[in-house]
């Protein structure tokens, strides 16, 4: 089924922005939002926020002169804002009031944004982080650039500059950063329908990792790998997951690394179902967990398959009738039963 409407969205953040948006895990500062008409192929409505952030136990998030430069914001305007979770319900109403709210009958809407990083490497993260509850729309986006390249079928497009140029289309002469983004996107996105394009099948972010058991015979592509280092000891297949929220995991695609021992070391190989994705990763290097910081590295499907293939299928016939948890004792005495091992795990 054909979208009705768009979400033309964009973020800047406090420090780096573009294509390393997301990248130094600075706040969201500003949300800019324009509502996409597909059938008759106009803009609906235009809104602007300003995001004050968060204020951090170890410094006052003030913006980079890098920041100021490229966006033309400034202090005072983010000191005026709204904390995200607020900017997130005005959005959510301003939705609701359009008649474009999934949750209340209303037409099909989706996302649209200049690649991934507003989405999987800011909202996602960012308000995992912060505890705040993103809604499920924003699981779904289409990536304007990945629908140019189809359609016009070119591969020379890595921004907005080069889609207008592409087109012979004037940029946007609106003051603000944000909305010219938008405004931007809306006039590609309106000579994309206008030639015949239709926004079919969408960007998708998973929600949770999936359980999953790796073979040793699988093949596992040296492009979706990454090694994570400096991991606090107690972390679990979920909570590294959460450290690279907005990214698709594949199943089972966390691996903890044990030392010969059979202890935790700190590491993990994670698989990613892409190779998009596993770039977005390694830009998650030094992101923290805690007050930890995460070193991220690319590895092998080699790596990944020697921490995680198994050659047993009794695992895998477990996960797929839908088991979740499988444990490993060790130092049973050799004359355990089965029925000793299943009381003595009674108690938990
Ligand atoms: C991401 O995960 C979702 C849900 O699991 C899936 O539908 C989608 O195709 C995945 N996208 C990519 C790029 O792997």
């Amino acid at each position: 089924m054909a979208v009705s409407y768009l979400v033309a969205l964009f973020c800047a953040s406090a420090g780096k922005n573009g294509e390393e948006l997301g990248s130094d895990e600075e706040q969201v500062i500003l949300f800019v939002y324009l509502l996409y008409d597909v059938t008759n192929n106009k803009v609906v409505a235009l809104q602007q926020h300003y995001v004050k952030p968060q204020p951090n136990e170890l410094s006052e998030t003030v913006l980079t002169e890098e920041c100021k430069t490229e966006t033309g914001l400034d202090e005072n305007m983010i000191k005026n804002g709204q904390p995200l979770d607020h900017v997130l319900e005005e959005f959510d109403r301003f939705l609701y009031s359009k008649g474009v709210h999934p949750d209340h009958g209303g037409k099909s809407f989706c996302f649209v944004s200049d690649g991934p990083n507003h989405i999987r490497q800011c909202f996602h993260p960012e308000t995992c982080n912060k505890n705040i509850n993103l809604p499920a729309y924003f699981n779904k986006y289409y990536d304007l650039r990945k629908e140019f390249k189809k359609y016009y079928k070119t591969d020379v497009i890595k921004n907005i500059k080069a889609m207008l140029d592409y087109l012979g289309l004037e940029g946007d002469q609106s003051v603000e950063y944000g909305v010219r983004q938008c405004q931007e996107m809306a006039s590609i996105v309106h000579r994309l329908i206008n030639d015949g394009h239709v926004f079919g099948e969408s960007d998708i972010v998973s929600e949770r990792l999936e359980p999953g058991i790796c073979s040793k015979n699988e093949f596992v592509d040296d492009n979706s790998v990454v090694r994570a280092r400096g991991l606090p000891w107690q972390s679990s297949d979920q909570d590294i997951a959460r450290f690279f929220k907005g990214l698709n995991i594949s199943k089972g695609g966390v691996a903890l690394c044990l030392s010969p021992q059979g202890r935790r070391n700190g590491e993990a190989l994670v698989r990613f179902e892409s190779e998009e994705h596993r770039d977005l990763a390694i830009r998650r290097h030094k992101h923290h967990i805690g007050q930890r910081y995460i070193e991220v590295y690319k590895a092998t499907g080699k790596d990944f398959i020697n921490v995680a293939g198994g050659s047993n299928t009794e695992a895998q016939a477990f996960l797929s009738r839908g088991g979740q948890v499988i444990i490993r004792m060790r130092g049973l005495p050799f004359t355990a039963t089965t029925q000793q091992v299943y009381t003595s795990l009674q108690v938990f």
